[in-house]
């Protein structure tokens, strides 16, 4: 399958850096305004959190913060990323951190032990997202929470222009990584995401596009919906 680094025709590192440096942008206060109106009021006072395709782990760094008494995990499929994220300070519970490719593998929980599932900026990139929707539907309590946030399709020129803008590109080379990355960043609408989640059994609670680039899903198991099984 191919890798956001193989995609994006980056190394590791570099990818690496770029979820350090964009950060404070991805996870500003929009996304904290959303999840404390949406997210928040669904958990427990002692929530089971997994973040998949976890980066660098400053995502399970602010919840760590925010949830001190919170059981977190982490998982990636590249060893960078994870060693990153061991070498941070947590103000609270400190993650459990693991290599894992989260689209071949079971995750390691049992099944309806985990009260938020979040996955950021990972899903498009899957050949087949629907078996690791399924596996996410599995291990979630029944009212827990699988928060999606992920590439929405926007028109090519919008596309182009964001990239100009916010990566600073603008030389040929650069132009030419925007046009091999347009389909990866906008395969799925809307409402392609939206037929996905219901396919896999999660009702949506809420949605906004807290950036023109990146939609927010906030889901729940529904009660009717049957899960994909994994082959
Ligand atoms: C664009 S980065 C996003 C990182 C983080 N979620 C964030 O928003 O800062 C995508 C991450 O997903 C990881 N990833 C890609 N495919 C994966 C897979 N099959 N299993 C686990 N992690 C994966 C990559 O290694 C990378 O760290």
């Amino acid at each position: 399958m191919p890798t956001h680094q193989s995609l994006g025709g980056a190394t590791d590192e570099e990818l690496l850096q770029r979820m350090v440096a964009t950060h404070p942008d991805r996870f500003g206060n929009d996304y904290w305004a959303l999840f404390a109106a949406q997210v928040a009021p669904r958990l427990p006072a002692r929530p089971v959190m997994i973040d998949l395709g976890c980066g660098p782990g400053l995502f399970l760094r602010d919840l760590s913060t925010r949830y001190p008494a919170a059981t977190l995990h982490g998982y990636d499929v590249t060893p960078a990323m994870i060693a990153h994220g061991q070498r941070l300070t947590y103000a609270g519970a400190t993650p459990a951190l693991s290599l894992l490719d989260v689209a071949e593998r079971p995750l390691p929980h049992a099944a309806g032990s985990v009260d938020l599932v979040s996955m950021s900026s990972v899903l498009h990139v899957f050949d087949e997202p629907l078996p690791t929707l399924a596996e996410i539907r599995r291990v979630l309590a029944p009212a827990g929470v699988f928060l999606l946030h992920d590439w929405v399709r926007q028109p090519l020129s919008t596309y182009l222009a964001l990239r100009r803008e916010n990566l600073r590109e603008g030389e040929v080379e650069d132009l030419r990584r925007g046009f091999r990355l347009f389909p990866v960043h906008n395969k799925y609408t809307t409402d392609d995401w939206q037929w996905l989640l219901a396919e896999a059994g999660f009702a949506i609670g809420h949605q906004a596009q807290l950036r023109a680039s990146h939609r927010i899903f906030v889901t729940t198991p529904s009660a009717t919906g049957v899960a994909s099984p994994r082959t």
